[in-house]
């Protein structure tokens, strides 16, 4: 599996992460680890949790996906070949409600690293942005942390473009460290711009021009919005009922065909071949699912089917440059 740089830290990333939503709760033990197997076989080494996975789902107080996914680098004794993203601030489990208090920060940070296991979390996101917290004060919290060692790097997910670009300007200003990408809703489809998908904030035009041009990377969760590009069970979700998006999955499912792979493995691939640092996280329940996911890094698209691809509706604004 190839790279991808993160941000502006010199550091690179797989170019597919693998998110841990389900592992160890609704996803069994067996079955979640043979996916990290399968995943870390294929040369992937970057792994998406957060602190509250999945404590909204009745009979899960406690966020199990840090723990098992804790325990699994442990057991294959993998901590130095890793890269492990967490979040903050999104229905924590002791704090049902979301929060970027800076306490709440250093006091999430202590008790991820407990139940990961490890010494450093490599990338912590703030999960969601907190409108009633100076963002001074959560930007001060997440140097902190760095400052301590217990972080190495910082994102944001579900942020409005302009917040990401405030926050980073405070850091800047502060000699602070920065978000160095971020984490929205994002696939090929784009959906209603007034479609609302509770706390999960779609991408932008502007979130995608900003991360451009300051170098952030981009990395999109339910990138195949529950396999529905290649799944006859998986209608098109509400929010992205759009004549655009029907064309796209047109398009998706006749290269899908033509190329012999599931239209979910076109979407991921498409995410790749965009002309920016793009690492989409992929979301499975099976070893197979993952399989067909991860044939996305072998796709290559012709210059007549990229355009294809591009031609229906894109994202970011053409021809700007703001520098
Ligand atoms: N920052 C945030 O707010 C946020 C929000 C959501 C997710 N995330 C992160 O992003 C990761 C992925 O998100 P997601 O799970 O929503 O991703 P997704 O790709 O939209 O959905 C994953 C689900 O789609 C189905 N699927 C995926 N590939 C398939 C294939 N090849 N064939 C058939 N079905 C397929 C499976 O559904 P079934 O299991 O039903 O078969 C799978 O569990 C999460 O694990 C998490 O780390 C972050």
């Amino acid at each position: 599996m190839e790279t991808t740089l993160l941000g502006q830290t010199g550091e690179s990333v797989s170019e597919l992460a693998l998110g841990t939503i389900y592992f160890g709760s609704t996803i069994d033990a067996e079955t979640s680890a043979d996916i990290l197997d399968t995943y870390y076989e294929a040369g992937g080494r970057f792994f998406d949790s957060a602190n509250n996975y999945p404590t909204w789902l009745d009979g899960y107080d406690e966020p199990e996906s840090e723990y098992f996914l804790g325990e699994w680098i442990e057991e294959r004794g993998v901590r130095e070949n890793v890269t492990v993203a967490t979040k903050v601030g999104f229905n924590p489990p002791h704090l049902k409600e979301r929060s970027l208090d800076p306490d709440l920060i250093r006091r999430s940070v202590d008790e991820s690293l407990d139940r990961l296991g490890i010494e450093t979390i490599d990338l912590l996101y703030a999960h969601v942005d907190d409108p009633d917290t100076p963002q001074t004060a959560y930007m001060e919290a997440f140097a902190d942390v760095v400052e301590a060692e217990k972080v190495r790097h910082l994102g944001a997910s579900n942020f409005p473009a302009w917040r990401v670009a405030r926050a980073n300007r405070i850091a800047a200003d502060s000699g602070w460290s920065r978000f160095e990408c971020v984490q929205p809703r994002f696939s090929y489809l784009i959906p209603d711009r007034d479609a609302g998908f509770g706390g999960q904030l779609p991408a932008t035009d502007e979130l995608v021009d900003y991360c451009n041009q300051h170098d952030l990377t981009l990395l999109p969760y339910s990138p195949t919005l529950q396999g529905a590009y290649g799944r006859d069970d998986r209608p098109i979700s509400e929010g992205y009922v759009r004549s655009e998006n029907r064309l796209k999955m047109e398009v998706t499912e006749d290269l899908a065909e033509r190329k012999g792979v599931d239209g979910n493995a076109v979407a991921l691939a498409w995410m790749l071949a965009r002309d920016q640092f793009t690492v989409p996280i992929i979301g499975c329940s099976t070893v197979e699912q993952l399989e067909a996911n991860l044939e996305a890094a072998a796709i290559d698209f012709t210059d007549a089917e990229r355009e294809r691809l591009d031609a229906i509706e894109s994202y970011g604004f053409d021809e700007w440059d703001l520098r």
